[in-house]
């Protein structure tokens, strides 16, 4: 079966062929206002927009050239588009082994919020025996985020996730020094024998319930990477969520800052960032959960395949 493609013809400079896109769990495209500039709402009869990767066919935009590999944040998914020759960014795959997928994670947008947050947000230090808790931690940007606190000097680091599975792949296979399973477990006791000298690093993907026994357990001067709040997407609340007075006042009391964290307003570092998380793959430091088995060559070849029966038709 070969891979759905996306052609995208453009008036504006571009055409190009999609083959990738991300599922993302920007729940917020749902609603009016998203909550974040950088995100468009998605509207009804309109296609959906997601990140995706594709190979440019045609281009008139200056910068990009037929058999170039282009992202968007913000590409539609339908078979033929016109997008803005502005909105994409060429990548160079050879700096991930070929691995276009990458770019939808390690090295995409997952990779970047993982690093970005933790190096903005999260004041880790070298030998400075900090514990760093992940949540939402064997998600695209938790698992990242908990190698990369590790990497970043953190003493201890431990995710809450949603199954034994998952638990066991965070501690067996990428490093995490504990994991709890927070359908199964009592979150606030778990997390005090986890986490014995409390918690000073906080990557929040999650928020409700779950940031709330996270943050009662945090230690003065703690931070919190405000990354994400999935729990709280489906309702009708502003972002980030209110929190609960006992919660304000443990932030208020510890001194513990959290401040609202969006990986696209650091589009400045990105190249760093970018290489810096290439070399890890590279080195084996930076281990990923899953792999997608498709790669842009199955994309080239049903493109191929199509335009050759298109042909043989007329
Ligand atoms: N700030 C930024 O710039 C930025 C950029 C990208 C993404 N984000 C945010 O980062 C967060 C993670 O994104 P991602 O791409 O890593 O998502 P993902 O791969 O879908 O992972 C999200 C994880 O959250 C867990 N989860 C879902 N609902 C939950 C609930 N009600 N309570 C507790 N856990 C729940 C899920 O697994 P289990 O339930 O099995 O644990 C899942 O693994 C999201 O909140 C997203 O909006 C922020």
């Amino acid at each position: 079966m070969p891979p759905p493609c996306l052609m995208l013809d453009s008036r504006d400079g571009v055409d190009g062929m999609m083959c990738r896109t991300s599922l993302s769990p920007d729940r917020c495209q749902m609603n009016a206002d998203t909550g974040a500039d950088y995100l468009r709402p998605w509207k009804l009869g309109k296609a959906i927009e997601g990140t995706g990767i594709g190979l440019v066919e045609q281009s008139e935009f200056e910068g990009l050239a037929p058999g170039d590999i282009v992202r968007s944040f913000t590409w539609p998914w339908q078979l033929r588009s016109t997008l803005p020759g502005a909105s994409l960014n060429k990548i160079d795959p050879a700096i991930v082994g070929g691995h276009v997928s990458h770019f939808l994670g390690a090295v995409g947008l997952s990779g970047l919020t993982a690093l970005l947050g933790i190096r903005v947000k999260g004041h880790i230090r070298q030998n400075a025996n900090q514990t760093v808790l992940i949540s939402g931690a064997a998600g695209s940007c938790g698992h990242l985020a908990g190698q990369i606190a590790r990497l970043e000097g953190a003493a201890t680091v431990v995710g809450i996730c949603g199954s034994e599975e998952k638990c066991r792949v965070l501690v067996e296979e990428l490093g995490f020094d504990g994991a709890i399973n927070y359908k199964k477990k009592n979150v606030e006791a778990e997390l005090q024998s986890c986490c014995p000298r409390g918690i000073d690093v906080y990557f929040d993907n999650v928020g409700g319930d779950i940031s709330n026994s996270v943050i009662r357990q945090m230690n003065e001067g703690g931070h919190i990477v405000l990354c994400g709040q999935i729990s709280q997407y489906n309702k009708d609340v502003p972002y980030p969520p209110p929190l609960l007075n006992d919660i304000e006042q443990v932030l208020h009391q510890r001194s513990i800052t959290r401040e609202r964290f969006l990986v696209l307003h650091y589009q400045e570092r990105f190249a760093e960032s970018v290489a810096q998380l290439a070399a890890w793959l590279a080195d084996g430091k930076l281990k990923l959960i899953s792999q997608m088995n498709m790669v842009l060559t199955l994309c080239m070849k049903w493109q191929a395949y199509r335009l050759h029966a298109t042909c043989s038709n007329k």
